[in-house]
């Protein structure tokens, strides 16, 4: 079987090719340029660029994997959430080939893709404790199956990577923020600077990363004769020491309630064996030797997609894809695209149910 998975719901106008024997054939992701400048994601610029690239980025797809779009067995694209303008430019997309194809639609909650994807390059059985953690999300979830999500906690500001991407602008590093803060950190000194642990104390396996940006940024104006953050006058080695001190403060708040969701986790899945991360700031190789140390001397196996996929891609969206058609989950031609989409909502509907059938 083979699925054709197409992600455009942030700044990635991506697709990929991958069949059930877990080999990615090809994938094409066009990172958009255009929003550097604005140090986030402008919604209306990254639609018109979507809208402009999709095409293409299919066709080379395609091309790439030596194959005809009547080669695949289903198309399943990022249904949400994300911002509705790139959402619905894939959604279209995916529609148009389905229907013009003859093969299964699969809307893909873009946060299931991130979520199953270490399943593709690592022998992850169900369930697993995962750490989500993006530019949007911040959550620790039990992974029963796909479409069977407990949430044990979330952010409840910030995401970690949005903290990240703060942080980076206020030190005028450009966006996105997490590689470069991970590039600076490394040459810095992760003790030299007291920053504060949001939520340590809150018994829950929530989550807070405003604080700490804040936090930051007094460090920041207290560098500025004027007290304004924009006057702030830093070497290069201030800017590698709180770099390495907020990344250092970050994966603290992520490891600490991690370490709690362990507990219930192994409480309540005693046959659990992995810990997985996936998202965008899985990329970090710092937070995923920290990851590493917590799962081994937990007894759990550590797993993380490959570097390149925890950004977003069209892998994720056509692995996820090929997981729900082995269980006989399509949908119909009027998926309505979705800003908005918990996890727990996406519950697989009765098998086979929907969409144009296999
Ligand atoms: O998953 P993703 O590509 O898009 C969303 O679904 O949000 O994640 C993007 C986020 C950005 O906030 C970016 O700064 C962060 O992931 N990120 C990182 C790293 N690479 C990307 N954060 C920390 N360290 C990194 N190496
Ligand atoms: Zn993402």
């Amino acid at each position: 079987m083979i699925v054709l998975g197409i992600e455009s719901s942030c700044d990635e106008t991506a697709a990929a090719l991958v069949n059930d024997n877990k080999e990615i054939l090809s994938s094409v992701v066009l990172t958009q340029s255009e929003h550097k400048n604005f140090g986030g994601v402008v919604p209306e610029i990254a639609a018109r660029s979507h809208l402009e690239h999709i095409d293409e980025i299919i066709e080379e797809t395609f091309k790439k994997a030596n194959l005809k779009p009547s080669d695949i067995d289903a198309v399943a694209v990022a249904g949400g959430p994300g911002l509705i303008g790139g959402v619905t430019v894939g959604v279209m997309a995916g529609k148009a080939l389905s229907l013009a194809l003859n093969k299964p639609f699969i809307a893909i909650n873009h946060l299931e893709g991130h979520a199953l994807t270490a399943r593709l390059n690592s022998d992850v059985q169900y369930p697993y404790l995962l750490l989500l953690t993006s530019g949007g999300h911040c959550q620790i979830l039990i992974v029963n199956e796909v479409g069977n999500f407990k949430r044990l906690g979330t952010t409840i500001d910030d995401a970690a990577g949005e903290a990240f991407d703060k942080v980076a602008k206020m030190l005028g590093l450009g966006y996105p923020g997490g590689p470069i803060i991970e590039k600076m950190a490394s040459l810095g000194d992760e003790n030299r600077f007291v920053l504060p642990r949001p939520l340590y104390n809150s018994p829950d396996c929530n989550l807070s990363f405003s604080g700490l940006k804040t936090a930051v940024r007094k460090i920041i104006e207290s560098y500025a004769e004027d007290g304004k953050l924009e006057h702030a006058i830093l070497r290069k080695q201030d800017i590698a020491d709180i770099c390495a001190c907020f990344q250092k403060a970050a994966t603290d708040c992520l490891l600490h309630k991690l370490k709690k969701a362990i507990s219930i986790f192994k409480k309540e899945c005693p046959n659990g064996k992995h810990i997985v991360v996936a998202g965008g700031v899985a990329a970090n190789i710092y937070l995923r030797s920290k990851l590493e140390e917590l799962a081994n001397s937990n007894n759990l196996i550590f797993a993380a997609p490959p570097i390149k996929f925890c950004t977003d891609n069209g892998v994720m969206i056509a692995w996820a894809g090929v997981e729900r058609a082995q269980k006989g989950l399509f949908d119909e031609l009027d998926f309505k695209p979705r800003p908005r989409w918990p996890l727990d909502e996406t519950a697989p509907k009765a098998a086979g149910a929907g969409g144009v059938k296999a």
